[in-house]
């Protein structure tokens, strides 16, 4: 039996910034500028489409190691997106959610991240969920570290642990696992990016640089995963 192809989830890995921006002899926080442009305009082909959910990585926790130039650079458009363009999303009632190690990241950030998710915890429309200071290992021991402290604590079993049980345990925990993962720059890695969440997802790679994605790009790859038969290890 083949499951039906329906697509709730959509996430992405933005990749190719850098290579966008050196091709053409511009400083790499130009790929990131033109990349956050970018975000808006497949957000809203997203939105448009009838998806549920998408999630963006945004910045991992490797991310941390690069120049702290270009990190200040990318927290400082970050400042940017959530003031403008997330609360432009806000009135078009999306839900916009963080996953990451949020602590890791300025306060005055955090804070606007916390107020964005309260205010626009009501809409179901479209979630838009953003991967920041993310790494999904990191997640993973998190959420082993929290099952090991409740069995020790003795509120549930060691029987107890299943998939359910530890997937409630992520920080993707009341979201839909990703039906297909799109990664753009020709890069064919996962990088750390929800390794639990996407077992069964469809995988998508174009060679695309991330400033030049497109909506017509977004959708040739949404033809080529209604063209899968998705079987889930049944035959
Ligand atoms: C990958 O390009 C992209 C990132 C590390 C960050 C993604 C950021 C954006 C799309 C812009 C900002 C977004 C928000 C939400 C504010 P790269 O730098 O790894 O490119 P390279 O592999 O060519 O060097």
């Amino acid at each position: 039996m083949t499951e039906k192809n329906e697509l709730k989830h959509i996430a992405i890995i933005m990749d190719g910034n850098g290579r966008w921006a050196s091709k053409r002899g511009l400083p790499r926080s130009v790929g990131h500028k033109k990349g956050a442009e970018v975000v808006k305009e497949i957000t809203k082909a997203v939105a448009e489409k009838g998806i549920k959910y998408l999630t963006l990585y945004a910045f991992s926790t490797e991310n941390w190691q690069r120049s702290a130039e270009e990190v200040s650079f990318l927290m400082s458009l970050l400042r940017q997106y959530l003031k403008t363009d997330l609360q432009e999303l806000k009135e078009n009632q999306v839900r916009v959610r963080f996953i990451g190690e949020r602590y890791m990241l300025d306060n005055d950030i955090q804070q606007m991240m916390r107020n964005l998710e309260n205010e626009t915890a009501h809409f179901d429309k479209l979630t838009v969920c953003i991967a920041l200071s993310y790494g999904s290992r990191q997640e993973i021991i998190a959420a082993t570290k929290k099952i090991a402290q409740s069995v020790k604590n003795g509120d549930i079993l060691i029987e107890d642990i299943d998939i359910n049980l530890f997937s409630a345990m992520l920080y993707t925990k009341d979201i839909p696992e990703p039906d297909l993962l799109i990664r753009t720059s020709g890069e064919k890695r996962l990088s750390n990016y929800l390794l639990w969440q996407l077992a069964y997802s469809e995988l998508e790679f174009t060679d695309v640089y991330w400033p030049d994605f497109t909506p017509e790009e977004l959708q040739r790859l949404i033809d080529n995963y209604n063209t899968r038969e998705r079987r889930y290890g049944k035959v």
